[in-house]
C-alpha cells in the first residue's frame, strides 16, 4: 500500500509559493508518487487561465524542478469542462484501490474547504495536508480543523510547520493594474512553448534578483514577460512593423536579425498590449544589444534573458553567480561572454554590445 500525495491548481502561473508548499510537504512526509495536477477550468474561478493549459504544465515542470516520484498528469485537461477535484479523485480511487490518497493545498483554500463542491465525500476519501500561505494563521488552521472535523468524518487532516511565503497567482496577474495577465494570454497565445517557458523563467528570475539591485519587483516581473513579446514573428514582419511605426532600422541592425525583436517589442507592447511605463519600454528596448549607460532595470533583463536558470551554456553558472553577487560584474562579464561567443561563429557584433561593454568596462574601472 502506498502514500500519493495529490497537488493541484490552476498554477496560472506557477510561482515559488506553490513550490515552497510542495517541498515542505515532502519534508515532512514521504510519499511514493507525488501528482501534480493542474486545473483544466478552475470551478472557483469565473474566467478562463490566461496561460494555456500546455505552457501551465511546462511551466509547472521549470519551477518544481526534479522531485521523486513527481508526474504532471493532463487528466483534468482530458475529461474537459470545469475540473472538479471529486471526478479526480474518483479516478484517481479507482486506478489506485489500495493507495492512501493525500491531498495538498494551501491555508487560503483549507479556509474554505467546506464550500468546495462534495467537501464532504472528499475529507472521507483522503488526507488533507495543508501548508501555511500568510504568516500568523496557524490559530485559525487550528480551528478550521477542529470545525471540519466536528462536522464530517474526516480520514486526516495534518497542518505543515511552515515557513509561510506570501505569493499568489493573482497577484501575479494583477501586476501593472492587469497588464501581467494581458502579457501572460500574449504568451500563452502566440509564444512557442520553449519561448514561453523561457520568459516566465526570465520574468520570475528578475523578480527575485530585483530587490537585490533597488529595482521595483513588478517592473521587473512585467519586462521579463514582455521582453520576447515579437520574438514569434518572422524577420519580415518585424521589417514591416517597424515600417508601419516609423522606427528607423540602421544597416548594423539590419545585419543582426536575431536583434530585430527588441527594436519592435517596446512598440508592440504599447501598441497592443497597452504599457505605458518608459523604464519598462526601455528595458525591453535593449535587453539583446546592451547599451551604454543601462538604468538598474536594463541591465537586469539584459542579464536575466541570459542568466535565468534553464539557460546551460558552458560558462553560464559563473556569469550567473557574478551577476547575483553584483549585477554590473555580471552583466560585464555577460558582454564578454557574448562578444566572445560571436566572434568565434563569425557572425556580426552590433556596435551598441561593443559600446555597453566599453562603457562599463570603464565605469567599473574608475570606480576601482
Ligand atoms: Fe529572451
Amino acid at each position: 500500500m502506498g502514500k500519493i500525495l495529490i497537488f493541484g491548481g490552476t498554477f496560472d502561473p506557477p510561482h515559488k509559493g506553490h513550490r515552497h508548499l510542495l517541498r515542505t510537504a515532502l519534508q515532512q512526509e514521504q510519499f511514493d508518487r507525488v501528482l501534480i495536477i493542474p486545473s483544466y477550468i478552475p470551478p472557483h474561478k469565473d474566467h478562463k487561465p490566461a496561460l494555456s493549459f500546455e505552457v501551465r504544465k511546462e511551466v509547472i515542470r521549470d519551477f518544481f524542478g526534479e522531485i521523486p516520484g513527481m508526474e504532471i498528469l493532463d487528466l483534468e485537461q482530458k475529461r474537459g469542462g470545469r475540473s472538479y477535484t471529486i471526478d479526480t479523485v474518483k479516478t484517481l480511487r479507482e486506478e489506485n484501490p489500495e493507495d492512501t490518497l493525500y491531498l495538498l493545498i494551501g491555508s487560503d483554500m483549507f479556509l474554505s474547504f467546506h464550500q468546495w463542491y462534495c467537501a464532504d465525500q472528499l475529507l472521507r476519501q483522503l488526507i488533507l495536508v495543508v501548508g501555511s500561505r500568510e504568516p500568523g494563521d496557524r490559530t485559525l488552521l487550528e480551528a478550521c480543523k477542529k470545525r471540519l472535523e466536528q462536522a464530517y468524518p474526516c480520514k486526516g487532516i495534518i497542518l505543515c510547520d511552515m515557513e509561510p511565503v506570501v505569493c499568489a497567482s493573482s497577484d501575479l496577474r494583477a501586476v501593472g493594474n492587469g497588464l501581467a495577465e494581458r502579457a501572460l494570454a500574449h504568451i500563452g497565445q502566440e509564444l512557442d512553448l520553449k519561448r514561453a517557458r523561457h520568459t516566465m523563467q526570465v520574468a520570475d528570475y528578475a523578480r527575485e534578483l530585483a530587490p537585490k539591485v533597488g529595482v521595483d519587483a513588478e517592473k521587473a516581473y512585467l519586462a521579463g514577460l514582455l521582453h520576447d513579446c515579437t520574438k514569434c514573428y518572422s524577420n519580415d514582419w518585424q521589417i514591416r512593423f517597424a515600417r508601419e511605426k516609423g522606427i528607423s532600422l540602421t544597416a548594423d541592425d539590419l545585419s543582426s536579425p536575431q536583434i530585430l525583436h527588441q527594436i519592435t517589442a517596446p512598440a508592440f507592447a504599447r501598441d497592443a498590449l497597452g504599457v505605458e511605463d518608459e523604464e519598462i519600454l526601455a528595458a525591453i528596448g535593449c535587453h539583446t544589444t546592451g547599451k551604454p549607460e543601462m538604468a538598474p532595470l536594463d541591465m537586469l533583463i539584459f542579464f536575466a534573458d541570459s542568466c535565468e536558470p534553464s539557460r546551460t551554456y558552458p560558462g553560464v553558472e559563473e556569469i550567473r553567480k557574478a551577476g547575483e553577487r553584483d549585477l554590473k560584474n555580471g552583466t560585464l562579464m555577460l558582454l564578454d561572454h557574448v562578444m566572445a561567443s560571436l566572434i568565434n561563429r563569425k557572425q556580426f557584433l552590433h556596435p551598441k554590445t561593443v559600446a555597453a561593454r566599453n562603457y562599463l568596462l570603464k565605469e567599473l574601472e574608475n570606480n576601482g
